[in-house]
């Protein structure tokens, strides 16, 4: 399929989506997130695909859900039409990895999608922000929850209710990003990351992702049930025999995520 508002390269078991609206620092309107999600949706479903990464430009990652497509959307738009969220719903299915990879603005549904990911690495100069209430709104995609979780209430509340940005310094400080590297090199550490997923068996890290959002979802308890069971059913595959045996046999590795 031939993308107009993103770029999308496949190589190595990795996927690789560039959102690409320079003129609008890829302010996230409804082709871009509906292209992001059948990209996404057909990385999942591809025997090619093993992790998928996220990237904006130097400038932006995202500066936020493109306000002149909605500045003049109604109530009925908005809730009838379910602008936005049938998009974000889809790309919230995706059993696969995936990484953002945020150099320059990250705002408002741009801080929201990199959240909606598995985890965030960030160059030196990365900002994040849920500036909505300049705009007499609030975040809307998961902003008030997912960041209050990964930075707690009070940097959150601090951040929904000023606009104030966070340089990555700070991110990586208060647990928004797994780490945060120089701008030049993010590329290359998020694809190595990538790289490095798309080697594991798949049915195992498809199982990281799904156990460790449960983290999210439900209580301790259920939670570690939820992992132990997990645990037990991968001796259920031919991937845990072979890499237990690569171990013990001291060479590398052949999964074949069966
Ligand atoms: C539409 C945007 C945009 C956005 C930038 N642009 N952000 N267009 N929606 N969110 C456009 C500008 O209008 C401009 O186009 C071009 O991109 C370059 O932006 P500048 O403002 O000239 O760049 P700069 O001075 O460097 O400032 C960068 C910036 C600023 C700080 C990121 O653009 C900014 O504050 N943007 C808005 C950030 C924001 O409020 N995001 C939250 C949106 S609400 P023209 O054609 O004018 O030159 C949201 C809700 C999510 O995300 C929930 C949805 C359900």
């Amino acid at each position: 399929m031939a993308y107009e508002t993103i770029n999308l390269e496949i190589s190595d078991g990795v996927a690789l989506i560039t959102l690409n609206r320079p003129d609008a620092l890829n302010a996230l309107n409804s082709q871009l997130l509906g292209e992001l999600a059948t990209a996404v949706e057909d990385a999942d479903a591809s025997e090619k695909v093993r992790c998928i990464v996220i990237t904006g430009s130097d400038k932006a990652f995202a500066a936020g859900a493109d306000i002149k497509e909605m500045a003049d959307k109604s109530f009925v738009d908005m809730y009838r039409n379910n602008f936005f969220w049938a998009e974000t719903d889809r790309f919230l299915k995706t059993r696969k990895p995936i990484i953002a990879a945020v150099a320059g603005y990250a705002l408002g549904g741009g801080c929201e999608l990199a959240m909606m990911c598995d985890f965030i690495i960030a160059a030196d100069s990365a900002k994040f922000g849920q500036p909505e209430i300049n705009l007499g709104v609030i975040a809307g995609i998961g902003g008030t929850q997912r960041l209050t979780r990964f930075v707690g209430k009070s940097k959150s509340m601090e951040m929904h209710l000023t606009g104030r940005f966070m340089d990555a310094q700070e991110a990586e400080r208060s647990g928004l990003v797994s780490r945060v590297v120089p701008a030049k090199k993010l590329k290359d550490e998020a694809m190595s990351a990538a790289h490095k997923i798309a080697e594991k068996s798949l049915l195992a890290t498809m199982a990281v992702k799904d156990t460790v959002n449960r983290a999210y979802e439900t209580t301790m308890a259920e939670g570690i049930n939820y992992e132990r069971r997990m645990f037990q059913s991968l001796f259920a595959t031919e991937d845990q025999t072979e890499g237990m045996e690569s171990y013990i046999e001291k060479r590398e590795p052949q999964f074949r995520d069966k």
